[in-house]
């Protein structure tokens, strides 16, 4: 059984306070999904929660792609290309729940929402992260 509870840790900081709080709801609101799942409730219930992921996430992309715009960063086009591929892959998922009749589709589904969205802070959120240390904090 993979681990579907998971916590915040350092590693995943971009050093931004406000983008920080924001990574540390989505974990949260992906335990609550994955939860919701691993206690079979009912899938409308399962579906709420998967909504609150995306619409979440919706609004935290387009924060960071203001704050790009303010930081001058110099892939913000890039980054917003991965954002909106993320959405559609959660959007992707989102279609396929309605025929998911095994347990273990849920399961695989969480999983996956949950590397997606934590590869993306780990690897591309990380890129951002270097650039504001080094060319947007007051030195
Ligand atoms: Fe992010
Ligand atoms: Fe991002």
């Amino acid at each position: 059984m993979p681990t579907l509870q998971f916590a915040w840790n350092e590693e995943m900081s971009v050093g931004i306070p406000e983008v920080d709080e924001d990574h540390k709801r989505f974990i949260s609101l992906i335990n609550d999904l994955n939860r919701s799942i691993m206690s079979r409730m009912a899938s409308s219930e399962i579906k709420q929660y998967l909504q609150a992921i995306i619409d979440d996430a919706e609004k935290h992309f387009a924060k960071e792609e203001v704050l790009f715009k303010e930081w001058q960063y110099p892939d913000a086009e890039g980054h917003a290309k991965i954002h909106a591929k993320v959405l559609h892959t959660l959007d992707e998922i989102k279609k396929q729940f309605i025929p998911y009749g095994h347990d273990s589709d849920w399961v695989d589904a969480g999983v996956k929402i949950k590397k997606l969205l934590v590869d993306h802070i780990l690897k591309e959120d990380m890129k951002y992260a270097d650039y504001y240390r080094n060319s947007v904090l007051p030195k």
